[in-house]
C-alpha cells in the first residue's frame, strides 16, 4: 500500500496553476514541484552556455551536466541550477518565448521525468505541469485538467506583469499563448492532453480561492475517505 498522496495539476500555459498548485500544497502541508521552471531553468541554461536551442543533442547536453534544484521559502519557491538562484530569470521573455521547442525534445523529457518522479519519491506532493497526470504520476490520487479561454489567461499573464512592473502588451501576450499552446499540444512527445480521468476545472469566471477549495474538496471526498 501506498502512503503518500499525489495531486497531479496539468492543463495549457498560463491556466493559473502554479498560482492554484502553491496554495493547495499549502493548505494541505505537501510539497509543490513546478515541473515548468525545470523546462525553463533548461532553457535559460542553453542560452547562457550558447548551445544551439534548435538541437536536441547540445540540449540535452547541457541538461546531463544542470542539477536542478528547488528550495521552497515563505516568499516562494526558488529555483537553482547547479547551486546558482535563477528564479526571476526563468521567467523572461527570451526564456518563454523558446521554452515550448527545448520540452518538445523526447530525450529531454525522458531525463525530466525521471528527475521529477525521483524528486519526489515518498513525499506528499502537489504537481503541477504538462504530463503529470498522464506521464510523471499516472496513478496520481487526484489528477486536475485546468482550462481558461485564451483571453482571460492573457488578462490574467498582463495584470501579473503590469503588477510585478514588467513591460507588458496583452496582443503580444495572447498570441504568445497560443503559439505555446499548438506547440505544447501538438508535439509528438508528451503532448498536452487531459488524463482520462482527470476532473476538468475551468477557471474562466473563477477566482484562484474558488479553484482552490473546489481542489481542497475533492482532495476530501478521494483521498481522504480511502
Ligand atoms: O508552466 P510553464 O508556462 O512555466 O511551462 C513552461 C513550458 O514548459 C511550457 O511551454 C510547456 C513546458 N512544460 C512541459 O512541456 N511539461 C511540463 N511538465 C511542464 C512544462
Amino acid at each position: 500500500m501506498c502512503d503518500t498522496v499525489s495531486i497531479a495539476i496539468d492543463g495549457p500555459a498560463a491556466a493559473g496553476k502554479s498560482t492554484v498548485a502553491r496554495k493547495v500544497a499549502h493548505a494541505l502541508t505537501y510539497i509543490y514541484v513546478d515541473t515548468g521552471a525545470m523546462y525553463r531553468a533548461l532553457t535559460l541554461k542553453t542560452i547562457k552556455e550558447g548551445a544551439d536551442l534548435s538541437s536536441e543533442e547540445e540540449v540535452l547536453e547541457v541538461l546531463m551536466k544542470c542539477d536542478i534544484q528547488f528550495e521552497q521559502t515563505d516568499e516562494g519557491q526558488l529555483v537553482f541550477i547547479n547551486g546558482e538562484e535563477i528564479t526571476k530569470e526563468i521567467r523572461t521573455d527570451e526564456v518563454t518565448r523558446n521554452v515550448s521547442a527545448v520540452s518538445s525534445y523526447p530525450e529531454v523529457r525522458i531525463e525530466m521525468v525521471n528527475r521529477q518522479q525521483k524528486m519526489i519519491a515518498g513525499q506528499n506532493v502537489v504537481m503541477d505541469g504538462r504530463d503529470i497526470g498522464t506521464k510523471v504520476i499516472p496513478e496520481a490520487d487526484l489528477k486536475i485538467f485546468m482550462v481558461a479561454s485564451v483571453e482571460e489567461r492573457a488578462r490574467r499573464r498582463h495584470e501579473e506583469n503590469t503588477r510585478s512592473g514588467y513591460e507588458s502588451d496583452l496582443e503580444v501576450l495572447m498570441e504568445e499563448i497560443k503559439r505555446r499552446d499548438d506547440i505544447d499540444s501538438t508535439r509528438t512527445a508528451s503532448p498536452l492532453v487531459k488524463a482520462k480521468d482527470a476532473v476538468e476545472v475551468d477557471t474562466t469566471s473563477l477566482s484562484i480561492d474558488n479553484v482552490v477549495e473546489q481542489i481542497l474538496d475533492l482532495v476530501n471526498e478521494r483521498v481522504n475517505s480511502r
